[in-house]
């Protein structure tokens, strides 16, 4: 199968990566067809991609979104809205200004329920002489409604003791932990692709594999439709393939859009670069990089 760049949403593809913009492309699916809706929109903050508005405009445009998005999503749906901060002036003036706090109630005005805020966590960024440096970003998970899909046992780890036993009670000797392995939880370490990461493309701003197949596989079930309205380098919809799942990516950015082609057309070919769960790097102890050359 050859992947190509489509100008309009054609329902009768499995994958649809459009460049255009988000708003037309959603105005051109089913209500209530979505399974998910997972995203990382522009954060207001002057990246290349984006054109910084005063915050009152930015919300606006992101209340336009949220509330299509909510139109057509199923009753079993959910939709997981990956941000940062926006982080005003410089120094010892800056201030922090959550995107998760600031863009909930847009969600709430959609009757949509919080089920996680997850906290991403990773170790690498810009370091602060006046405030700890942020190591986190965050994902708003919501649903539609109390009846959603939540398959828990796609997405277990390993359990940290996984030989621990009852050591009382009518289980006494037998293994205490789920032997598929333990719930994630709400936090979740996973490095941000930056420079050296296998996965990183010329977009600015990826989010790793790892973060997105986490959500696909727990919160849709096979031939579901995942929809990313900002897709970027094309993760979503690369991934969604990967798990077999429908998807539709709509880019403003031609440049972007033939990124997400060309990974979605690897994910198909079985060599798309990929990350995976593994831990994150910790550097060997007792080398001349890791000795503190000072006393
Ligand atoms: C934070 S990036 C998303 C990156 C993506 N998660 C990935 O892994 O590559 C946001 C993207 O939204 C795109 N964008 C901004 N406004 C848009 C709009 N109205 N419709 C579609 N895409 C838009 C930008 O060009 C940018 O590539």
């Amino acid at each position: 199968m050859k992947i190509k760049i489509n100008k309009k949403y054609n329902p009768d593809s499995d994958i649809n990566i459009i460049n255009g913009d988000c708003v037309e492309v959603l105005n051109q699916i089913d209500d209530k067809s979505l399974q998910l809706i997972i995203t990382s929109p522009p954060y207001n903050i002057g990246k290349e991609y984006e054109q910084k508005l005063p915050l009152d405009e930015y919300i606006d445009k992101q209340k336009q979104v949220i509330n299509l998005c909510s139109e057509k999503l199923k009753s079993t749906g959910s939709i997981c809205w990956q941000v940062g901060n926006i982080i005003e002036n410089t120094k010892n003036e800056s201030e922090v200004f959550p995107l998760d706090i600031i863009l909930y109630d847009l969600f709430k005005e959609n009757n949509l329920k919080l089920r996680n805020r997850i906290v991403w966590h990773f170790g690498h960024g810009q370091n602060s002489d006046y405030r700890f440096s942020g190591r986190h970003e965050t994902i708003l998970w919501f649903t539609k409604t109390d009846n959603y899909i939540f398959n828990l046992d796609d997405i277990r780890v390993d359990q940290k003791y996984p030989g621990k036993k009852h050591y009382k009670g009518p289980n006494k000797g037998e293994y205490s932990g789920n032997k598929k392995g333990k719930n994630p939880s709400d936090i979740w370490n996973l490095p941000n692709v930056k420079a050296n990461h296998i996965e990183k493309t010329n977009h600015p701003c990826q989010f790793p594999l790892a973060l997105v197949k986490r959500l696909i596989k727990s919160l849709t079930n096979k031939g579901d439709i995942v929809f990313d309205p900002y897709l970027g380098a094309g993760t979503t919809v690369a991934a969604a393939m990967q798990l077999e799942r429908k998807t539709i990516g709509s880019e403003l950015i031609k440049e972007y859009c033939e990124i997400a082609v060309q990974r979605t057309q690897e994910a198909i070919e079985g060599i798309l670069p990929e990350r995976g769960e593994k831990p994150p790097y910790e550097p060997p102890k007792n080398t001349p990089l890791t000795i503190k050359p000072w006393k």
